[in-house]
């Protein structure tokens, strides 16, 4: 079962300290959120889960972390500055700002007045100026995804590692996006995170590569935890598809407030780097040249076999970061009836995504030797390297199984005054309420069995 309504996943956020509203105490700003304890965890978890999946466990993908601020000409080129906005439509009776394609039946959501301005086109990237003058001259953009810092960097990667084509670069960071209007708590945001792969291929294996791609995303997902129910797949129409697009297929993710994208995965062709290697040769750029000279793409790549250059074509599979926290949070969240006839709401994360991984909680309050005994076996779970793992000493057992199932913590391990007797303890499985005792000695192990397990 998935979360009824988003009110309920967002109460749970603020109680739990997962999520919050960003600069609340001045009021907020809105389409930011910040990440509390817990959910630095999760998203950490997450971010971690990709990294492994399209760097570690690959041999032809290299990752990078490149700058925010973003250079005009990139943009210019990239079709950013000139493509890259939301219709924008204004009610004349209220004063709001509304995107054209979020209105209701053609009336303002707001007031419901059909007094709207015609829809104009808004730029959604937000620019900054750099250096200590602010005289509109020398300014950057705030990085409207990660991806043009890839293709910007495609040189750099190529020359300094030993790959060739088929190969990719992959960047988690942030990215930038002026919305019109933000909603949905952090399905649409303005400051959010992108997970992104830019693979580099030969023009002609592009459509076997957009597939394959598509195919090892959605089961990705699944292995995250996400219920195929939950999933659709969308062929992006072509009057639909972005600037830069042959073909975008969209993950689509039942979130609570309805169905949305959750991934694109888009076959750019050559356009990003046919269009930064154009920039390049009109302002005679030297820096970043291509080892042949003779080429008059600065981006191309040669082919092995016959010794052409051309300019490759990108698979590009990009993931929100914190829409994939969110439809995490919705898989996970249950509310249970209890053979007592009372509720327990429980987070049922897949161990490795967890925020916390095991609690160790003394039967009793800062009494010493069970609270010494608890840190001890803390510090050796710790030491295991599986995420983290707390102590609670809150004196309250009941209180604390139920906060670590709102949490999702798969293991509680209970020290108790037979601890003292005889080295056991009790260890609590989240999913199933049962417990069974094992020695101290064991615990380690059957934890990681536990926690890597999945
Ligand atoms: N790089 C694709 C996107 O940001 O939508």
């Amino acid at each position: 079962m998935t979360a009824k309504t988003m009110e309920e996943l967002v109460a749970l956020c603020k109680r739990r300290g997962f999520i919050f509203q960003s600069n609340e105490i001045y009021g907020g700003l809105q389409g930011l959120y910040d990440y509390g304890p817990l959910g630095i965890e999760l998203k950490n978890n997450l971010k971690k889960a990709w990294w492994s999946s399209m760097v570690y466990e690959r041999d032809d993908v290299e990752g990078i972390d490149a700058s925010i601020l973003t250079h005009p000409k990139v943009l210019k080129q990239s079709g950013h500055e000139d493509t890259f906005s939301d219709p924008l439509v204004d009610c004349r009776d209220c004063k709001s700002r509304w995107r054209a394609d979020h209105l209701k039946e053609g009336k303002c959501p707001s007031c419901q007045s059909d007094n709207l301005t015609d829809p104009r086109p808004f730029n959604l990237m937000f620019k900054t100026s750099v250096g200590p003058i602010d005289d509109g001259n020398s300014f950057a953009y705030l990085r409207p995804e990660t991806a043009q810092q890839i293709f910007v960097n495609f040189k750099n990667v190529l020359d300094s590692t030993p790959h060739h084509l088929p190969f990719g670069i992959a960047q988690i960071g942030k990215a930038f996006r002026n919305e019109i209007t933000p909603r949905n708590f952090i399905f649409r945001v303005r400051e959010f995170e992108q997970m992104e792969l830019e693979f580099f291929v030969e023009e002609g294996t592009d459509e076997h590569w957009h597939k394959l791609w598509t195919d090892l995303r959605l089961q990705w997902w699944f292995e995250q935890g996400v219920n195929k129910e939950n999933i659709e797949i969308l062929n992006v129409p072509s009057d639909e598809l972005a600037h830069y697009s042959k073909a975008t297929i969209d993950i689509m993710y039942r979130f609570p407030h309805g169905l949305e994208e959750l991934e694109g995965i888009a076959n750019r062709t050559d356009f990003d780097l046919g269009s930064h290697s154009k920039g390049q040769s009109e302002l005679n750029i030297t820096a970043n040249v291509t080892k042949n000279k003779s080429s008059n793409s600065k981006l191309a790549v040669q082919n092995r076999e016959t010794k052409e250059w051309k300019i490759p074509y990108v698979i590009e599979p990009s993931a929100g970061v914190d829409r994939g926290v969110l439809a995490l949070l919705n898989e996970a969240y249950k509310v249970e009836k209890l053979e007592n006839g009372k509720e327990r709401t429980v987070l049922a994360f897949k161990p490795h995504l967890a925020p916390i991984k095991a609690a160790v909680i003394p039967l009793k309050r800062n009494n010493e030797q069970l609270v010494k005994l608890a840190a001890d076996l803390k510090s050796l779970l710790q030491k295991k390297k599986l995420g983290r793992v707390v102590v609670e000493n809150s004196g309250n057992i009941g209180k604390s199984y139920r906060r670590h199932d709102e949490i999702g913590t798969p293991l509680c391990i209970t020290i108790d005054f037979e601890t003292i007797e005889n080295n056991t303890a009790t260890i609590r499985n989240r999913d199933t309420m049962q417990q069974h005792r094992l020695k101290l000695e064991n615990i380690p192990e059957f934890f990681a069995a536990n926690i890597e397990a999945n």
